[in-house]
């Protein structure tokens, strides 16, 4: 169920927020983000989504494979009008992390508290995904809210919100602010992280720790590899291994670091993101690592294969009373020429970004890889920087009708948003 509720952002200070809940739970209380799908590959999910919000909405599953016309998207479904339901069937196809979001009005809807988190595990007993030994095994959803000194969200939007995404005051891990975990020393565990933020991107680190980063939006990477930091743009997800370092009783801050995506955004210095007790010690040795990590095998594109060419561009609010506007190949949709591709076709998408500040790119229905860098690995959000050009590869191996967008939602809902037909 989408619909009105309570949450508190700030402790004892209830804001009035749209959230998810699950009916069929024994509470079924709404809750930001909304409840945790999680499921295997193989199994088939039905989702009864019943809109108790005042506007249209629908369901968009973010990087799952479903059929197109399950995808919740503007070309996929007619809106679901308040008081009407919609039945969501699908079969999981990838192990990942993975998430759903309202489709329409999303910089609003997201915005208020209508995002959750998907987990699909692999299907096999003897599935890679599952041979991964941890202490424990986390979801981190990040997301900013711009919070009133009352708890409530604020009304208040301003042009550069609408510029860069609505920029937040208070940093959210799972919905709340700076939460608190407790773990133990030495402890090897699985975080899965998740940007959901309409504009912000996080800059995540460790103080003292390497990230061990074994999978991107699509699912494990061949192989793992270490950094210190890891940006996450709006969309986008990781999954990391950590080793906690330190003793008992000590406390380590998850933070997130300054980022330049363009416009002068002002560096605030790390801020935390939440805080991990350490409450005893694992003992004993830790366990190996699998020494098979994901089945990526490299699209064959060679200089044959053709090369489609997209033009992100930005036009500035002519007046204070505009807005900001945004373009693919000089379009903004919903006045879009769709791109027709066949089924099973392969393509190089070279994406070349023309604005002064990063637009992180998203692709429904199929997962892409990006061309030009040391990882493999299957994504479907990509960040494009300022005055850069990603290209990526991509087989269309899902028939129908496709959205791609800037996956800054204030962005996508002022123009920046495509089709794609995929036939048959
Ligand atoms: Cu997460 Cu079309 O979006
Ligand atoms: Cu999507
Ligand atoms: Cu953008």
């Amino acid at each position: 169920v989408a619909g009105p509720a309570r949450w508190e952002y700030l402790p004892g200070k209830p804001a009035d927020v749209w959230a998810y809940s699950d009916a069929n739970a024994p509470d079924a209380a709404a809750q930001v983000p909304g409840p945790m799908l999680v499921g295997r590959v193989g199994d088939r999910v039905t989702v009864h989504l019943r809109n108790a919000l005042p506007e249209t909405t629908t369901i968009h599953w973010h990087g799952l494979k479903v059929p197109a016309a399950h995808d919740g998207s503007h070309v996929s479904q007619k809106p679901v009008m308040p008081g009407e339901t919609f039945t969501y069937e699908f079969t999981l196809t990838d192990a990942g992390t993975f998430w759903f979001h309202p489709h329409l009005d999303s910089e609003n809807q997201i915005e208020r508290g209508l995002y959750a988190p998907i987990v699909v595990r692999g299907g096999g007993a003897d599935d890679i995904d599952i041979d991964i030994e941890v202490d424990a095994e986390r979801m981190f959803v990040l997301d900013d809210v711009k919070v009133e000194s009352t708890g409530k969200l604020s009304e208040t939007i301003t042009p550069l919100d609408l510029m860069v995404g609505r920029l937040g005051n208070v940093l959210l891990v799972n919905g709340r602010k700076q939460p608190q975990l407790s773990t133990r020393a030495g402890a090897r565990e699985r975080w899965r992280l998740l940007n959901a933020a309409n504009g912000t991107f996080f800059n995540v680190t460790l103080p003292g720790h390497k990230l061990r980063v074994i999978a991107w939006d699509g699912g494990l990477l061949p192989e793992p590899y270490e950094t210190d930091t890891l940006v996450i743009a709006p969309g986008e997800r990781y999954e990391v291994l950590v080793d906690l370092a330190g003793g008992d009783g000590d406390t380590l801050t998850l933070q997130t670091l300054f980022y330049d995506r363009g416009h002068d955004l002002p560096d605030f210095g790390p801020r935390p993101l939440l805080t991990l007790e350490l409450d005893g010690a694992v003992t004993g040795p830790r366990p190996a690592l699998p020494t098979k990590w994901g089945d990526v095998k490299a699209l064959a594109v060679d200089a044959s294969t053709p090369v489609r060419k997209l033009l992100l561009e930005e036009e500035e609010a002519a007046t204070p009373a505009d807005e900001p506007r945004f373009f693919i190949n000089k379009e903004a949709f919903p006045d879009v020429t769709p791109i027709s591709v066949g089924m099973d076709d392969l393509e190089i998408w070279e994406v070349t970004n023309d604005a002064t500040m990063d637009h992180p790119f998203h692709l429904h229905g199929t997962f892409f890889q990006v061309l030009d860098q040391p990882v493999l690995g299957w994504k479907d959000t990509v960040n494009v920087p300022q005055k850069g050009t990603v290209r990526f590869a991509v087989r269309f191996d899902n028939p129908g009708a496709w959205m791609f967008h800037c996956h800054i939602l204030e962005h996508a809902d002022r123009g920046m948003m495509g089709l794609l037909d995929v036939k048959h």
